[in-house]
C-alpha cells in the first residue's frame, strides 16, 4: 500500500473508531414516499422521513385534486436534449433558461433571476461574485454549510449573530454601520432552518434594513419554497416581504422535486454574477430537459395547494401527538421540519433503529452537521405521508422516549 492510501486508511480507522465515519446505503424507491434500504433486494417497504421532497413531487404520477397534471408535461419532454453540452457562458444556454428566469423573477416580484446548477453552487458562489469594498457579512449561527462557504470562499469580514437573536443581531449591525470603512452590510439567513424547523424573524429583517439603509438582505428559502406562501413562493411570499429581499435564493432539489437553484435579484446583480460568478461561469449548466421540468413544476406550483394544506394537516397532527414531550427534546413544530433532539450519537442512532424496526427510514443527523451535544433525528414530513403514518410515527417516539 502506497504512504498516501495508508495514511488514508489510518485516518478511516481512526474516524470508524469514533462513530464518525459517513457511509452511502442504495435505497430504492418504491411508491408512495415509501422505500426499501436495500435496493437489489426489495424488502417491507419503509415509510422515509428523510426527504426533502415536501411536495411529494418525485412521483409524477400521484394526484391531487385541482392542480396540474403533470404527466402531459412529462411526455412533452421525452424529445428534448439530455446534456447542455458546456457551461452557459459557452454552448450551454438555452431560450427555456431565460424564460424558467423570468417566470421565477415575476413570481418573486424581482426584477430579474439567474439559475444555478444546485444550492451548493448558488451559495458558495454568490458571494464571492458580489464582493464589493467595504462589506461586511453578518450570519445566523446556523446557516447552511453552502452559505459558510460562501462567505470563507469571498474573504469578506463576517460575524455570526445568535440564532434568530433579532437584539444582538441589532447591535452588530449598529457596531459596524457607524463605522467609516463599512459600505454595505449582508445579513444572511435562511427562512426555515433546515436543521431545526424553526422560522426566521423575516419581518425584523426587513425593519432593520429600513432603518440602516447599508444593510441588504441575502435569505435562502430552500426549504420553504414550494411549501409556504398561498402561490408556494415561500415565507416571503406568506409574509408579503419577496420584494424587500436583495437576494432571495431557493432551490428545485427540495419542494420541486428536481435540482438545480436560482437567485431572485437586480438586473444589475444578475448582469455580475454572470459576469464573475464562478460557481455559474466553470460549471456545466443544467440539462434542458431538467430545464424544461422545472419550468413546469414553477408553472403549475400555485395549483398544488392540496398538496401544502396536507403538508400543513401533517405537521399539525406531529405537533399535537408530541405536545407532552419537553421542548428541549421536541420544540414546538414551526414548519413541516421537526426535530427530536437525542444529546448524543447513540441515543440519535438507537432511536433511528427503533423507528427502523417499525416501518420507518430516518437517519440520524450527527455532529459536526449539528453541534455536539444536539445529535437528532430530523422528521421531514412530505405530503406523500399518511395521517395514520404520522400517528404511528409518534406511538413508536413516545414509547422509545417514556
Ligand atoms: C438552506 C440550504 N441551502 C442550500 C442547500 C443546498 O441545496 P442543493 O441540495 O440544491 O445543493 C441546502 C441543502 O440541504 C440547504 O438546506
Amino acid at each position: 500500500m502506497s504512504h498516501f492510501e495508508s495514511h488514508i486508511e489510518q485516518i478511516i480507522a481512526t474516524l470508524r473508531d469514533e462513530q464518525a465515519l459517513r457511509t452511502l446505503t442504495p435505497i430504492a424507491a418504491l411508491a408512495d414516499g415509501r422505500y426499501s434500504l436495500l435496493a437489489d433486494e426489495p424488502q417491507q417497504p419503509l415509510v422515509n422521513l428523510n426527504s426533502n421532497d415536501y411536495l411529494a413531487l418525485h412521483d409524477a404520477t400521484c394526484h391531487f385534486a385541482g392542480e396540474t397534471d403533470l404527466t402531459n408535461s412529462l411526455e412533452r419532454l421525452s424529445a428534448k436534449e439530455l446534456g447542455s453540452t458546456s457551461s452557459r457562458l459557452l454552448s450551454g444556454d438555452r431560450k427555456e433558461m431565460h424564460q424558467l428566469e423570468q417566470c421565477i423573477a415575476h413570481s418573486l416580484r424581482h426584477e430579474s433571476a439567474l439559475l444555478f446548477n444546485s444550492g451548493y453552487h448558488a451559495n458558495a458562489g454568490i458571494l464571492p461574485a458580489l464582493k464589493l469594498p467595504g462589506m461586511v457579512v453578518l450570519a445566523d449561527k446556523l446557516i447552511h454549510a453552502s452559505m459558510i462557504d460562501g462567505i470563507r470562499l469571498s474573504g469578506l469580514p463576517f460575524e455570526r449573530f445568535r440564532h434568530n437573536d433579532v437584539t444582538n443581531l441589532q447591535r452588530l449591525i449598529e457596531k459596524h454601520h457607524s463605522s467609516e470603512s463599512c459600505q454595505h452590510i449582508i445579513v444572511m439567513a435562511e427562512s426555515i432552518y433546515s436543521m431545526d424547523g424553526d422560522l426566521a424573524p423575516l419581518q425584523a429583517f426587513v425593519d432593520l434594513k429600513r432603518a440602516y439603509p447599508k444593510v441588504a438582505l441575502y435569505i435562502d428559502e430552500a426549504h420553504a419554497i414550494g411549501v409556504r406562501g398561498a402561490h408556494g413562493y415561500g415565507l416571503c411570499e406568506e409574509l408579503g416581504l419577496l420584494s424587500e429581499i436583495d437576494l432571495l435564493v431557493g432551490t428545485f432539489g427540495k419542494a420541486l422535486g428536481s435540482m438545480g437553484a436560482y437567485v431572485a435579484c437586480s438586473e444589475a446583480v444578475r448582469t455580475l454574477l454572470i459576469t464573475r460568478c464562478r460557481s455559474l461561469i466553470y460549471s456545466t449548466m443544467l440539462p434542458p430537459i431538467i430545464v424544461q421540468w422545472i419550468l413546469a413544476i414553477w408553472q403549475a406550483l400555485p395549483t398544488f395547494s392540496g398538496r401544502r394544506a396536507h403538508l400543513l394537516s401533517l405537521q399539525q397532527e406531529l405537533a399535537k401527538q408530541l405536545a407532552t414531550l419537553p421542548s428541549q427534546i421536541v420544540p414546538t413544530p414551526e414548519s413541516h421540519i421537526l426535530p427530536i433532539i437525542c444529546g448524543s450519537r447513540e441515543r440519535a442512532r438507537a432511536l433511528a433503529q427503533a423507528l427502523l424496526h417499525e416501518g420507518y427510514f430516518i437517519r440520524p443527523i450527527m455532529s459536526p452537521t449539528v453541534p455536539v451535544g444536539s445529535e437528532r433525528l430530523r422528521i421531514s414530513l412530505t405530503a406523500g405521508l399518511t395521517s395514520s403514518d404520522v400517528k404511528r410515527l409518534c406511538q413508536v417516539i413516545l414509547a422509545h422516549l417514556a
